[in-house]
């Protein structure tokens, strides 16, 4: 008997030229799977660029339509809003977070009434609102847990009444999901989505952001309510745990330090999965590429690409418009 022949393997065959490499592509960003995280400020027609955040800027609510329009021609079909709240309104408790005329539940029914085509997720957490910076009620040293769920699930009605499509709780406590869901419900608000932060990190990834809100914590950090950025199958329980409270979509956040939490979490929900490429890593690209020494739009593709094709099926990303733009070129 011959031995077989060995054929030799030659994948760069499939590399040839762009026309090939288009047809083996495995993984296609489209508009359609962008969320637009924005900022809302009082006032009108007012735009106050974050220093840290190259084109992006706390924006008032007619600016914040105008945007939403442009997002809707983009194909962009969702935008993420967080409020930018005066100190003067700021306590403990977070009660603006509750007012039916505070700025983001304002923010929420003009944009339903204004740009039907886009779905508005509207965040839930007591930092931006909060004298202390923290997403959960502070006494004493501690951020405590089942006094801070009446006060997200308050926050939560409030958003919904205005028309949020959906609402998002990125403040970690337990149990808030099913607390949500139940409070929702009874007040009739059946149809309003909850897009769990399900495993979300205690990042430093968070910086700028924290500057365009000012809410970084007045005292101590978010270890015990965020993740311990080594753990993987902490996250799975916390994901698991969300889907079983009425979770419809879940998050993981940041994306890019945590692509294997984002595929390992693919393979074991079935619930579709957003990941949140945060204000440090949107600033990083920028921040290297301003020094010459790696092409933005390049480095947003990829990194994009890369949640994608981790298992994301929709991503959070200050880059939206303007990959929707290279999308439409
Ligand atoms: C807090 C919240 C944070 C972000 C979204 N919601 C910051 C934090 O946890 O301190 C960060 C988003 C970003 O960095 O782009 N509720």
């Amino acid at each position: 008997m011959k031995t077989p022949v060995r054929i030799p393997q030659r994948p760069r065959r499939n590399r040839a030229h762009s026309a090939i490499r288009s047809l083996v592509r495995e993984t296609q960003i489209q508009a359609g799977d962008l969320i637009y995280p924005l900022f809302v400020m009082e006032g009108k027609n007012k735009r106050v660029p974050i220093s840290s955040m190259k084109d992006q800027s706390r924006l008032s609510i007619d600016l914040i339509v105008e945007t939403a329009e442009e997002c809707v021609d983009l194909g962009i079909p969702a935008i993420a809003l967080f409020p930018v709240i005066d100190d003067a309104k700021k306590d403990r408790f977070a009660k603006e977070s509750a007012n039916p005329k505070g700025l983001l539940q304002e923010c929420i029914s003009t944009l339903k009434a204004k740009v039907p085509g886009i779905a508005v997720i509207g965040d839930v957490a007591m930092d931006p609102y909060s004298t202390d910076g923290h997403d959960g009620l502070v006494e004493g040293e501690e951020i405590v847990n089942d006094e801070t769920l009446p006060i997200l699930a308050e926050m939560s009605i409030a958003q919904a009444r205005a028309g949020a499509d959906f609402i998002a709780p990125s403040d970690m406590m337990d149990g808030r999901i099913g607390y949500i869901r139940r409070a929702l419900d009874d007040a009739g608000f059946t149809k309003t989505g909850i897009i769990s932060y399900a495993a979300k990190y205690a990042s430093s990834f968070y910086g700028p952001f924290r500057e365009a809100l000012d809410s970084a914590p007045r005292s101590g950090d978010k270890k015990t309510y965020q993740m311990d950025f080594a753990n993987k199958r902490e996250a799975l329980r916390e994901i698991v745990l969300d889907a079983e409270q009425g979770a419809d979509v879940i998050m993981i956040k940041p994306a890019l330090a945590y692509l294997d939490v984002i595929a390992a979490a693919r393979s074991r929900v079935n619930l579709p999965i957003a990941a949140y490429q945060v204000s440090g890593e949107y600033a990083m690209i920028h921040a290297a590429a301003e020094r010459g020494w790696i092409d933005a739009e390049k480095a947003m593709e990829e990194s994009l690409t890369s949640i994608k094709r981790a298992g994301a099926d929709m991503i959070l990303t200050y880059f939206a418009l303007e990959m929707a733009r290279k999308l439409s070129r």
